[in-house]
């Protein structure tokens, strides 16, 4: 069964995927963190990622692994380093949209994706599972929040994990990132139209993935 899960950034799709994926014995998929880490390698060589070519380059001759630990931790490995926490860092957050509009890059990543998900029952989160990755996945849904509470959820994830951080840096980047990734040309944030659309707003991540959990039973 692959179930897939969109939407915009700080909408709380990796956690209520993750949440699924535990409770289902699922395997969760972050697509969001293969771009990352493709990000991450891009800024370690220096490459600029506006050169298009370089970058594609870089996806095809780069290694990116995902392995789910029992209580439901997500490992991101770098050709064999792992990157988990590094991916994370705002740095990467300032330019992973410009990797992912790249038609290239998204090519690279899709045959990643559509492998992995051969592996049995998945959960894939992203901005594109629905519409282009797996048109045809058993369930869709498209997770959305109010733009100020996903700029809220960001802020209090990143200084959880340490970080230093404003909301207006935050408010500036989910701006910037809905912008590239609902208008980019290939793959862009879009709800499928069979997709069920839930808007977290008001809503704990409890609710969240029982919401999921009743559509999935279905
Ligand atoms: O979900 P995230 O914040 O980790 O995603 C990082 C970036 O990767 C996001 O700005 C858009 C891009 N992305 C994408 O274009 N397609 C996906 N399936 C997942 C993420």
């Amino acid at each position: 069964m692959i179930i897939a899960i969109d939407g915009p950034a700080g909408a709380g799709k990796s956690t209520v995927a993750k949440i699924i994926a535990q409770r289902m014995g699922f395997i969760y998929i972050d697509t969001g963190a293969m771009y990352r880490a493709l990000t991450l390698k891009a800024l370690e060589q220096g490459i600029d990622v506006n050169q298009a070519e370089r970058v594609v380059e870089l996806a095809v001759g780069t290694r990116i692994e995902l392995y789910n630990d029992a209580s439901g931790n997500l490992t991101v490995l770098l050709d064999g380093k792992d990157v988990s926490a590094q991916i994370r860092q705002p740095r990467i957050t300032r330019f992973v949209s410009d990797v992912a509009k790249i038609p290239g890059v998204r090519e690279v990543m899709l045959g990643l994706q559509r492998a992995l998900a051969k592996t049995g029952n998945v959960v894939l989160d992203g901005r594109d599972i629905g519409t282009v990755v797996f048109p045809g996945a058993d369930k869709k849904f498209y997770i959305d929040a109010a733009f100020k509470e996903r700029v809220r959820r960001r802020y209090n994830e990143l200084k959880e994990a340490g970080e230093a951080v404003t909301l207006g840096n935050i408010e500036a980047d989910l701006a910037n990132r809905d912008t590239i990734d609902s208008t980019r040309e290939c793959a862009p944030l879009k709800k499928a139209d069979d997709a069920i659309y839930i808007d977290t707003t008001e809503m704990n991540i409890e609710e969240v993935a029982a919401k999921i959990k009743t559509w999935i039973n279905l």
